[in-house]
């Protein structure tokens, strides 16, 4: 049996070493070897992971050029999660986080059955999952989770968010938005339902909540993006601390909505709270008097009316779109790029056409 050919990737400026094997993705062997480098999507879409190779042979492939646009390629960028090594490598990275390397948690993989499924909305699900075994993770990471098994959908691996915290550590949630043509959320209620057996894999993802800090915390979600954000609240309701937080949810109509009744008890909870839904097509029948529009326009609208105090964190997940446009605006508040965390649902890159092969 031929053996694998090793070779040796050096991160700058930390001067961590790890071992990769040809065919193997960069970021796959960091995981592996439970060494935390800058990372979202996985998939070559969300440019979290984007880095300097400053020496060695890389090849990077199946990408997203919105992600690794080609002046970047020239320039010597590439995407540790898209990057084969042919010779020993020397990268630097760029998102180099401090927290992110301190609090790696070695990813494994997990057998789970889907324990409940309730009903949020018209098109959002709250999963319950048992897990065989308990997960260490940090509150708004995320897992991919794989249907298992035999038949036409076995094998399909998206990526998904805990609601829940370390609290129930045996026990997961997840809120999922179905869409019709969607390979893994169109199974909800189908083939995905109670005692269904999946398998999951992480923890993944640099959005998770940073603990102690006193200054506000700016929380902005739209559509699923609720499930990691609802992890970070929960986990600061639990850790006891108190800290000014307006969480901010785009939403289309008031269809859309969910937990309204568990967010009133978080107001009652905690000292300094606004949660702030925003809707952008709201109807007459809504009969809405509360924030419309888009959901960074009404952020940077009521935070310069508030004028909070502090180094503010923001921590913001769901659509590209929302994303894209609020993250000018959080920079022009004055939140620091180091205190802005974010988790991209960018699609898979199975269901995303032209990509750079
Ligand atoms: C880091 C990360 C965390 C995530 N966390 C969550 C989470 O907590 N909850 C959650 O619901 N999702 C989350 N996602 C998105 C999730 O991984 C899937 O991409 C999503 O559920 C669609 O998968 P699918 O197989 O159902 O659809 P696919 O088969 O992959 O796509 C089929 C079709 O569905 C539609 N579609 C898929 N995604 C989108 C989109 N984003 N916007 C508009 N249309 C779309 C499009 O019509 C697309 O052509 C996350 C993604 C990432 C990268
Ligand atoms: S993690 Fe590599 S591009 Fe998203």
């Amino acid at each position: 049996m031929s053996e694998k050919k090793v070779h040796t990737v050096r991160f700058e400026p930390v001067g961590v070493e790890m071992e990769v094997e040809e065919g193997e993705w960069v970021l796959d062997a960091a995981f592996r070897q439970g060494i935390a480098v800058p990372h979202g999507c996985r998939e070559g879409q969300c440019s979290s992971c984007k880095c300097i190779l400053v020496e060695g042979d890389a090849e990077v492939d199946n990408y997203s050029t919105f992600a690794l646009p080609d002046y970047e390629r020239d320039t010597g960028h590439i995407l540790l999660c898209r990057s084969y090594a042919f010779s020993d490598l020397t990268i630097e990275l760029l998102n180099f986080d401090e927290d992110l390397m301190r609090r790696a948690i070695a990813v494994k993989t997990f057998n789970g059955v889907l324990s409940a499924v309730t009903t949020l909305t018209h098109d959002t699900r709250l999963l319950d999952v048992q897990i065989e075994r308990p997960m260490k993770f940090w509150a708004g990471q995320f897992v991919e989770i794989c249907v298992p098994g035999v038949g036409p959908d076995a094998g399909v691996t998206r990526s998904y968010s805990m609601a829940s915290t370390q609290s129930t550590p045996t026990t997961l949630q997840f809120i999922i938005r179905k869409y019709a043509d969607g390979a893994f959320s169109s199974l909800i209620d189908t083939t995905l339902k109670p005692g269904t057996a999946v398998t999951l894999k992480g923890p993944f993802g640099m959005c998770f909540r940073r603990e102690e800090r006193a200054a506000p915390m700016i929380l902005v979600g739209g559509g699923s993006g609720m499930s990691p954000l609802w992890a970070i609240l929960k986990d600061h309701i639990e850790s006891g601390e108190q800290r000014p937080i307006r969480f901010f949810y785009g939403a289309r109509t008031r269809k859309d909505l969910f937990f309204l009744d568990e967010f009133a008890a978080v107001c009652a909870q905690l000292t300094d709270f606004e949660f702030i839904p925003v809707l952008s097509q709201a109807t007459e029948e809504d009969a809405w008097h509360g924030e419309t529009g888009f959901v960074h326009e009404a952020v940077d609208r009521i935070l310069r009316e508030q004028a909070l105090p502090g180094e503010l964190d923001a921590y913001t997940c769901g659509p590209p779109p929302m994303i894209d446009a609020l993250l000018p605006v959080l920079q022009r508040l004055g939140v620091a790029l180091d205190h802005t965390y974010v988790d991209k649902f960018t699609p898979a890159s199975t269901s995303t056409p032209n990509l750079v092969h």
